[in-house]
């Protein structure tokens, strides 16, 4: 699966995440034909991993921009992650999940980016440019006003 522009959000830094996560997608679907199962778990982890900590860091964007919707945000976040370790343990048990993952993957992804991602990015953007406002008098530039130019 290729990205494509439209996948975008805007947020560079979100954006650069969720292509990392499109990469690790890919990238089980390419081993998995073919790659040990070591092999497939190592990327599974890696995947289960940096999606885990990417959710992460959403959330902490969200909420420090006061984001009203970040408990259900949170709450998609959550489910998905246990179903992510859910195909963890069922691969674990000997199972071959590959596939199915990457189906889940590739369309929960997609679809998260373009309806529940899509929606917080004007609360951020309102957000930020009142913090930067207000940051600009302290002269001092918080982690997250590094991802707005
Ligand atoms: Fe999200």
């Amino acid at each position: 699966m290729e990205w494509s522009e439209k996948f975008n959000i805007g947020i560079d830094v979100i954006d650069n995440q969720h292509r990392q996560i499109l990469d690790y997608i890919n990238a089980l679907e390419k081993i998995r034909a073919t790659g040990a199962r070591e092999q497939i778990k190592e990327v599974l982890d890696d995947l289960i991993d940096y999606t885990q900590s990417h959710f992460s860091f959403e959330e902490n964007l969200l909420s420090q921009v006061n984001y009203q919707y970040l408990p259900s945000h949170r709450g998609i976040h959550e489910l998905f992650v246990k179903r992510l370790n859910d195909c963890r343990q069922r691969f674990a048990n000997g199972e071959s999940v590959e596939h199915d993952l990457y189906r889940l993957l590739s369309k929960w992804l997609i679809n998260h980016i373009q309806h529940d991602d899509q929606d917080y990015v004007d609360a951020v953007r309102d957000n930020m440019l009142h913090y930067l406002r207000s940051q600009e008098q302290k002269k001092g530039k918080s982690w997250f006003a590094r991802f707005f130019s």
